[in-house]
Formats: structure tokens, C-alpha cells, sequence
């Protein structure tokens, strides 16, 4: 990796209900600059357990430059590295004091935000958003839906609008593509419950475009054309790598609102 200057290096780590995943990146190009690296997440999800998987993660990644800056995405909201929510992962999550306790473990200083926020910077930055203005809404159909909020390319963090409440209920629960495995849902009646949720957004944001992220947005094709919307909708580009680039290129760039 000699060829990059040291500032457009970066690890970025996506930890996810089932996954932990990693790499280096080159956040100029948006091209990793290793395999991607993915260890299970822990029974439980709790933090110390996560923390010992990240190190095992940051040791397999191989030589990472010293210069080089790390971030790392996380299923819940993070104000001032602090986790406030916990939706899908371990409660003790809640008022926890996550930035700090992987700057410990790793011995290094972190970045630590959002994975929706980290997934929607990088569409922004090298996907489906890129030199896109306006207001992009982008979600991540998964375990829960998350969502980021991107106005002419910046970022409003922690949106968390996967749990608006639709007919009494948080609609992740109906909408995530979780709830279409639990439920063994046909691709039209997942879609029936997407219409509801996008309609809604649109409803209150009146959105320049949606962009669906996810696992599942590989198979866009199945549900994307069903929906009859008035905000264009197209399905992300970096698929399962997005939260991985997305956490590298915001370490590089920290704003006063991740600090
Ligand atoms: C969490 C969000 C997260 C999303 C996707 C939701 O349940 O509340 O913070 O971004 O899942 O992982």
C-alpha cells in the first residue's frame, strides 16, 4: 500500500446483527484495498465480546498503516460515540460508551457512527447518490431498516426513520426484510408493506429520490418494479460493501457532528 499517500487510507468495519465485517480502503477511489474479512458476531451481541471480535478483525486485515484512520458502523444511534439505541442488538448497548471502548481495545483513535448514516455517506460518495442533489432518503432493507437522510450530499445523522409507527406499530417490524423471512412473505406481499412505509416517507419528506440498500436490494428486481411511487427509487451500488466505505471515508473527514 505504499503507492497511497497515508490520508486516503482507511479501515472501515460494519458490525451487523450476524456479521462483523472488514477492510482497508482507498477512500479516494472507493476500492478496498484487501479482501473483505468477515468474522460472526458473538451470541448476545454485547460489547466487550464485539470488541474482542473487531481486534481478531483489525489483526487479520494484515499491516494497517499507523497513519491510517478507522471507522466503524454500528445498528444503532450514536451521538458523540455514544450508542443511545439498541433495536436489534444487546440492551446494554443503551447509553453506552462505544467509541471509547473500541479506541481502548484497538489502541488507536476511531470514528464510530450509524450504519445506515455510513452505508448512505457512501452511496453518496461513490454510489447510486453520487452527484445527486436534493434530498436522498436512503434505507437498508436487513435485520431493520435503516435509513439516512442525505440534502445536496451532506449528511443528517441518526435519522432512525425505520421505526416510524404505521397503523399502531414500529413498521420495521412489518417492513425489514427480516419480517419477509419470518413471515415467509412473497416478494408481492413484502412489497404491499413496502408501498405502505415509502408512501409514508414521501408523505413527510417529499424526497428528490429514494435509494434501497441491503442484502436484499440484489434482488431488487422482485420488489422494486412493484412499487408505485411518485420519487424515483433505485437500488444502491455498493451492496454489501457499503457500510465498510461509508465508515472509512467519514474517519477521514470527522465534522463537528461525530464529534
Ligand atoms: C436501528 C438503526 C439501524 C437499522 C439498520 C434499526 O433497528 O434502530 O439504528 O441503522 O436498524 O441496522
Amino acid at each position: 500500500m505504499t503507492e497511497n499517500t497515508p490520508d486516503t487510507v482507511a479501515v472501515g468495519i460494519d458490525i451487523g446483527g450476524t456479521g462483523i465485517k472488514g477492510a482497508i480502503v482507498d477512500v479516494t477511489t472507493g476500492e478496498l484495498l484487501t479482501d473483505r474479512k468477515k468474522f460472526a458476531t458473538p451470541e448476545g451481541g454485547k460489547p466487550d465480546d464485539i470488541a474482542k471480535t473487531v481486534t481478531d478483525l483489525m489483526e487479520s486485515l494484515g499491516d494497517v498503516p499507523a497513519s491510517a484512520t478507522v471507522g466503524i458502523c454500528f445498528p444503532a444511534v450514536v451521538r458523540h460515540g455514544v450508542t443511545m439505541s439498541a433495536a436489534n442488538v444487546s440492551k446494554k448497548w443503551i447509553g453506552f460508551e462505544a467509541e471509547k471502548l473500541f479506541e481502548k481495545t484497538l489502541g488507536r483513535d476511531i470514528t464510530f457512527v450509524n450504519d445506515a448514516d455510513a452505508a448512505g455517506f457512501a452511496e453518496v460518495r461513490y454510489g447510486a447518490a453520487k452527484g445527486k442533489s436534493g434530498l436522498i432518503i436512503l434505507t437498508t432493507l436487513g435485520t431493520g431498516i435503516g435509513t439516512a437522510l442525505i440534502y445536496n450530499g451532506v449528511l443528517t445523522p441518526n435519522a432512525e426513520l425505520g421505526h416510524l409507527e404505521i397503523g399502531g406499530v414500529d413498521y420495521e417490524t412489518k417492513a425489514a426484510y427480516s419480517a419477509k423471512e419470518r413471515e415467509d412473505l412473497s416478494w408481492k406481499k413484502w412489497a404491499e408493506r413496502l408501498q405502505v412505509y415509502y408512501e409514508r416517507l414521501e408523505a413527510l419528506f417529499s424526497p428528490d429520490g429514494f435509494i434501497v440498500g441491503g442484502g436484499v436490494s440484489k434482488h431488487h428486481d422482485e420488489f422494486l418494479p412493484l412499487l408505485k411511487l411518485s420519487t424515483p427509487i433505485v437500488p444502491a451500488t455498493l451492496r454489501n460493501n457499503a457500510g465498510i466505505l461509508g465508515a472509512a471515508s467519514l474517519s477521514t473527514m470527522r465534522t463537528t457532528f461525530l464529534e
